[in-house]
């Protein structure tokens, strides 16, 4: 025992000493307070002393292996706890499903205590150390996590480290008008400085929160929130913030999480003047938090959430020795790929998978097709300029298209944030209804519902060929549609995203083996892939991936190479059957679905089809 604790100790100095000097230095730059980096210092080895055994041992392993998340056998999923099974016990007795469903990543959508009608989905938060009592408690959190492992099943959650609920602790007390907890946001006795603010900051919310501050009239004085009025902004200038954050991100790594979202973190460093976004204090902050979990629990990821252009994504990876994130997400691509299903015109998004195959393979992207956001139209417009596409009427023409308005579109779905000043305006759908499946339906039109399938299924087989970890919205593999119900609603009614958020539905889920079922069709496709994907190390992250010209705009084509193995991957775009002139001239080519032998030149694509190739090996003569 006492062994074990000196042998503990040890790993904690060694830890310590290979970071403290950076991690001082950072801290010191920005807070130049020795008295408050000693405490963080101390708490963090306590948060290690309180670490149980199991994931300690679980950080050895990974710190033998820091490529271990980035295997061939990474499929997320996203589901909001309620909506997927009630509450947590309930999630720990699908884990069945989600095996079924190849899954070994789980995004627990916010969980944490949040106010009742104020809470914008759980990301206002007023108890970081407290789960909602309708979903369950910590202790069920921990049963559920260490399920998850025995499963190999690693579980993300959310750290909203932006703002907290006004109904936290701090919060109330600020608003009570104690100076020391009003220091923790950012409070203004009149207007001068919020219109100042005002000037330079853009709005996230628009329409449906518009403007950057709240008035309060019981204290009058006005609070900065970036988000929703009952989401106020941490100020990260204070160093009980930065400490205290620090301590609950600590607190709910040890309940077991893999994967921590950090949320909204651009936002998170305010400086009058700027746009509020990126800037170079979010970054230290970032990697204070990497270097902080890189001692107390390596095996734990950062997740950004950085819904930014591309230039400004990528350097939340931190450097190659000086590493931020583990991963992020790639939104331009997905938002690119959306783009393309409306123009059919796969240049744009061919153009976007080769800047994100060119930047150095430990950097990591997570792939979705959809979350539980808006889709917004963050496109490379310089490029479709000079094509004289101009941003705002493209913009309309997305927003027309996927609303099912122009062009041949069998999309569903709704705007989001429309703004009348800017004109400007986001998306909510399901995948499943965005590609038709909804309309087809409720048209009852056989033939239409098979060219929404393939295409839907041929969007989830361009996305598992992509460089990174695919991340699927629970729902989306059984084809669920759009649920209108958050219409009546009272607090979420003015809130779209909800039409992509509706609860699982399990009556629809009992059709997954009746392959003559919308269910069984997508369910068994996407599982096919799935299998292969898992099977074939050239899907893992460190392999090379490239774009391949078709010759056809509509026609994408996708190479993957790992010691030795080769993959192409061509997917079609159009409604049309079309033929990738692509000329592979280094051997035979087996389709991965059908088992054909082929050669990898001129192949015929149908309309809204993909075709995974593999190269044969070569027949050595003896
Ligand atoms: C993130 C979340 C979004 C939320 C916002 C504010 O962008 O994904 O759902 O509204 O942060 O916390």
């Amino acid at each position: 025992m006492k062994q074990d604790m000196t042998e503990q100790e040890s790993i904690y100095e060694k830890r310590l000493a290979r970071h403290h000097d950076e991690l001082r230095w950072l801290y010191m730059e920005l807070y130049d307070n020795s008295s408050m980096f000693a405490e963080l210092c101390d708490n963090l080895h306590g948060f290690y002393d309180e670490r149980n055994g199991e994931l300690k041992k679980r950080d050895l392993e990974r710190e033998k292996h820091t490529d271990w998340y980035q295997q061939n056998d990474m499929l997320g999923m996203m589901f909001y706890i309620d909506n997927f099974a009630g509450n947590m016990a309930g999630v720990a007795k699908k884990l069945d499903y989600l095996e079924k469903s190849n899954v070994n990543y789980i995004h627990l959508m916010p969980f944490l205590d949040t106010p009742e009608g104020r809470s914008d989905g759980g990301y206002a938060v007023s108890d970081f150390r407290k789960v909602q009592e309708r979903l369950g408690t910590m202790e069920e959190l921990e049963n559920l996590t260490a399920a998850c492992r025995k499963k190999n099943i690693n579980v993300c959650m959310d750290f909203v480290m932006n703002h907290t609920s006004e109904e936290h602790e701090w919060a109330r007390k600020a608003r009570q008008g104690n100076g020391e907890y009003m220091s923790r946001y950012f409070f203004f006795d009149n207007d001068s400085i919020p219109q100042m603010y005002e000037k330079t900051v853009p709005q996230v919310f628009p329409t449906t929160a518009p403007g950057n501050f709240t008035w309060l009239p019981d204290i009058g004085h006005y609070v900065m929130t970036s988000f929703y009025p009952y989401q106020w902004d941490l100020n990260y200038k204070n160093p009980r913030v930065f400490n205290e954050m620090m301590y609950n991100f600590l607190y709910l790594a040890n309940r077991g999480i893999d994967v921590i979202r950090i949320d909204a973190v651009p936002y998170i460093w305010k400086e009058l003047n700027t746009n509020c976004r990126n800037l170079k204090q979010v970054h230290t902050i970032v990697r204070m938090m990497r270097i902080i979990s890189e001692i107390v629990c390596p095996g734990v990821l950062l997740l950004g959430e950085v819904v930014m252009e591309p230039e400004k994504v990528v350097p939340y990876f931190g450097t190659v020795d000086k590493p931020e994130c583990h991963m992020l997400y790639n939104v331009t691509t997905m938002a690119t790929t959306w783009h393309t299903v409306a123009t059919r015109d796969v240049r744009l998004l061919k153009k976007q998978l080769d800047i994100v195959n060119g930047l150095p393979k430990e950097y990591v992207f997570l792939n979705y097709l959809r979350c539980h956001d808006d889709i917004g139209w963050g496109l490379d417009y310089t490029t479709l300029q000079s094509e004289v596409i101009d941003e705002r009427s493209h913009k309309r023409y997305l927003n027309n298209y996927f609303q099912g308005y122009e062009g041949e579109s069998n999309s569903r779905g709704e705007l989001y944030n429309a703004d009348p000043v800017t004109g400007d305006a986001r998306f909510c759908g399901t995948t499943a209804s965005m590609c038709g499946i909804e309309k087809a339906g409720f048209e009852q039109d056989d033939e239409a519902m098979e060219r929404a399938i393939r295409l839907d299924v041929m969007l989830h087989a361009y996305m598992f060929m992509q460089s990174g970890i695919p991340v699927l919205y629970s729902g989306d593999e059984i084809g669920q549609v759009n649920d209108y119900t958050y219409k009546e609603v009272q607090n979420k009614m003015a809130d779209s995203r909800y039409i992509h958020r509706g609860a699982m539905n399990w009556k629809l889920a009992e059709n997954i083996n009746d392959k003559t079922s919308v269910e069984g069709r997508i369910f068994h496709r996407l599982s096919e892939l799935e299998k292969i994907r898992k099977t074939e190390k050239a899907f893992v992250c460190q392999a090379d991936t490239w774009t391949i010209d078709t010759y056809d705009d509509s026609v994408l084509c996708i190479g993957r190479y790992y010691e030795g193995e080769k993959i192409i991957g061509i997917f079609n775009f159009s409604e049309y059957d079309k033929t990738a002139w692509i000329n592979e001239v280094d051997g035979m080519y087996t389709d991965m679905v059908s088992g054909e032998t082929m050669k990898a030149s001129g192949v015929n694509i149908p309309a809204y089809s993909f075709m995974y190739l593999k190269k044969n090996a070569a027949i050595r003569s003896a």
